[in-house]
């Protein structure tokens, strides 16, 4: 159930909307420890301290869609980085299906680009809840629907530069939470080798040369596959470097 009218949400979500709000996976650790169960989406009209990966600001202000989804995942974090792969897919549809386009890419390892340029920005957390064992994996999802910011390590676009039809965080966010419950499904019934299969089929670069950025080093390889795990693997002079973490340039 949606606390917001204009939300339809499939079976087994929740949702909870703010208007302003720090940052929506921070009131999501809150709402764990106060008690809230996995499948709840907490989404906001702004963030007045939104974060993205590497610890990095994430500008939140409103028109675009800030939102986050709590995952209980048992005592096993092993296979929640998968969760990121599962992710990106959801965004990917999403943005593919409203701008009606297939110049909609995945970009290792969770990023979604539209045209070669960063239109949404996924951050993975994770929490366990004081004194109990089960671990959360918190999905938080920034998208650019009708702003993007023009200082960024990236290029940048929204969805509404690249449509005629202009949306709203709701529209979105409709589409979302389908994409989101139908892929969760698919990971939980196939696996992640279906959604390791599905990533490959859309991301971009594969078979390309392209630079990998990590905090103490750059490598510069042919990005060849995925391993099971979702590592990047990269070829430097015939032999693979497995690329767990970084930011990737084409
Ligand atoms: C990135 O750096 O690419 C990841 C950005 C993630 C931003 C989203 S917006 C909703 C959620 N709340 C946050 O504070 N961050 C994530």
């Amino acid at each position: 159930m949606s606390d917001h009218p204009k939300i339809k949400l499939p079976d087994g979500f929740n949702h909870q909307a703010f208007l302003s709000i720090d940052s929506t996976n921070k009131q999501a650790k809150r709402k764990i420890e106060e008690g809230a169960k996995s499948g709840l989406w907490i989404t906001a009209g702004e963030q007045t301290g939104g974060r993205g990966r590497g610890d990095r600001h994430w500008v939140s202000n409103p028109g675009n869609l800030y939102c986050s989804l709590i995952k209980n995942v048992g005592k096993d974090l092993k296979n929640a980085a998968q969760l990121s792969f599962v992710t990106s897919l959801a965004v990917r549809d999403t943005v593919a299906g409203l701008l009606k386009s297939d110049d909609v890419k995945c970009k290792w390892p969770n990023d979604v680009m539209v045209a070669g340029r960063k239109i949404c920005g996924i951050l993975l957390e994770t929490h366990t809840k004081a004194g109990a064992q089960d671990n959360y994996i918190i999905i938080g999802i920034g998208i650019n629907i009708e702003h993007h910011p023009d200082l960024t390590l990236y290029q940048a676009s929204h969805i509404n530069e690249q449509s005629d039809i202009k949306y709203s965080p709701d529209d979105v966010f409709n589409c979302l939470s389908q994409n989101m419950a139908r892929w969760l499904d698919s990971w939980r019934n196939e696996g992640f080798s279906y959604v390791r299969e599905e990533w490959l089929k859309q991301c971009k670069g594969l078979g390309e040369t392209i630079t990998v950025r990590m905090p103490n080093q750059q490598l510069v390889g042919r990005f060849v596959d995925l391993d099971s795990g979702g590592a990047l693997m990269l070829d430097i002079d015939g032999e693979i470097k497995l690329i767990h973490s970084g930011d990737i340039f084409f």
